[in-house]
């Protein structure tokens, strides 16, 4: 069984659905813990399935770094097998992404390489795009710029606001994060493989520049 960490900042509907597919005795991994920078609305779902959780709140630490060691000492409390980066909505620092990458992930609601950073839906609606999507990506020093395990597209539809775009991404989101964290459990995804196979196209794209 896959132990994971789930860290989020918001309303934590992904972490919702990731607890309620870890509810089924069939899949793979366990949620042991949620975590957040803020006293986040998601901490609910949490309760509701006897789950710890814990806060480092950003706003009493002086800086990223004395913020992530302390975010860094919970996770080791808890030891998981993986981290999921579900909607925190913070950078990590290097450190502490050094400690853990490939061993932990993100959601972003957005077709990466496009549309990277914190308002991923917001910036494809003012590039006027007709598609975005959704991505599935091990964290590394970037922003959003780790090696891809899973996309899809997610049409715009004339009229959409941030707010209806978003909610057509985040079921495709939920339902590739599940996918990959079962596809982990199982060992058909290898993170360490995925990593090094994402660090041999970006130096070769980086070669083509
Ligand atoms: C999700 O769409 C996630 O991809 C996004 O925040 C939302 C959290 O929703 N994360 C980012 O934009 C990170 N760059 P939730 O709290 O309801 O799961």
């Amino acid at each position: 069984m896959l132990t994971v960490a789930v860290l989020i900042s918001g309303t934590g509907s992904n972490l919702r659905a990731l607890l309620d597919a870890a509810a089924d005795p069939e899949y793979p991994a366990q949620i042991v813990v949620v975590g957040a920078d803020r006293e986040a609305e998601g901490f609910a779902h949490a309760e509701e399935y006897g789950i710890p959780a814990f806060m480092v709140p950003w706003a009493q630490f002086g800086s990223r770094e004395e913020w992530g060691a302390e975010l860094g000492r919970q996770l080791a409390v808890w030891r998981p097998d993986l981290v999921v980066l579900s909607g925190l909505m913070r950078l990590l620092p290097a450190p502490l992404v050094d400690e853990w990458s490939p061993r932990i992930i993100n959601t972003h609601p957005a077709y990466l390489p496009e549309f990277p950073g914190a308002h991923g839906v917001r910036d494809a609606l003012a590039a006027d795009v007709e598609q975005t999507g959704a991505s599935v990506i091990i964290v590394d020093n970037g922003v959003d710029s780790g090696p891809i395990l899973a996309q899809e597209r997610v049409p715009v539809l004339p009229g959409d606001d941030e707010h209806s775009l978003h909610d057509r991404i985040k079921p495709v989101e939920r339902r590739l994060l599940i996918d990959v964290v079962r596809r982990i459990a199982n060992g058909e995804l290898d993170l360490e493989a995925a990593a090094s196979a994402g660090a041999v196209a970006a130096s070769t794209a980086a070669d083509g520049d």
